[in-house]
């Protein structure tokens, strides 16, 4: 089995693609497509997926990370898609976000704590960063591929909260780590303890700032997996 991950929306921009400040991530999980946040705004999602040739219609469902509006303010072009899509959500955020898309149909399922949603996909325990915040964890036999949106909580926090509930160690995590404005010492301590959990790949992409993506291409190149809008990576089950 193969797992397809693609950069849907990232601000680290790419020719051809539109780069608004904000997350977005296309995952094809053996025969299982859905999509981890939705960026800033729905004509970027709309304009890369067909840039890249990607199916938003077919998704089984949308996770997202937390209601910020760089991970939430896509949903109506899957809205323009999908009548009722599946969307899982934290709990015990502001319901803000929640609310409006209770209005537009959609089926909302709040997670509050670990929850296996589909054989080998899990999302989280939410921690509060502030705000609430959610990751989602793929099994692979090398591990947990972990995907981020903001990291408010911490890299480091919600991949433990997933090592820990799963009882898998760690393999890749990839989204955004938070760490933009952090000093180099925090940023360090965060990428060193993804590494000591088991990461052998890390893409930090989104809000993790360069010193994060410097420190792993010098210090841990054979780790430091680039990413920007448009990256595909593919890992075998
Ligand atoms: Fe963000």
């Amino acid at each position: 089995m193969k797992i397809y991950i693609t950069l849907l929306v990232d601000n680290h921009p790419a020719p051809g693609l539109k780069s608004p400040w904000g997350l977005s991530v296309f995952v094809k999980y053996g025969s299982i497509p859905f999509l981890w946040d939705t960026g800033p705004d729905p004509a970027a999602l709309k304009y890369n997926a067909n840039k890249l040739g990607i199916d938003l219609s077919k998704i089984e469902f949308v996770a997202i990370s937390h209601e910020h509006f760089d991970h939430t303010g896509g949903l109506p072009y899957i809205f323009s898609l999908q009548k009722h899509p599946l969307i899982y959500y934290p709990h015990g955020g502001s319901k803000i976000v929640e609310n409006r898309i209770a209005q537009w149909g959609g089926k909302i399922i709040e997670i509050s704590r670990t929850t296996e949603i589909k054989k080998g996909i899990f999302i989280t325990a939410p921690l509060y960063g502030p705000p609430v915040e959610e990751a989602l964890a793929m099994v692979t036999n090398k591990g947990l591929i972990l995907l981020v949106g903001c990291s408010h909580p911490g890299a480091d926090k919600l991949a433990e909260r997933a090592v820990k509930d799963t009882g898998k160690k760690l393999f890749a995590v990839i989204g955004g780590f938070h760490l933009l404005s952090s000093p180099r010492q925090k940023v360090e301590r965060t990428i060193l303890a993804l590494i000591k959990m088991g990461a052998k790949k890390i893409a930090p992409v989104h809000c993790s700032g360069d010193y994060a993506r410097e420190f792993l291409k010098k210090k841990y190149p054979s780790i430091y997996l680039p990413g920007r809008v448009g990256t595909n990576f593919t890992f075998e089950q």
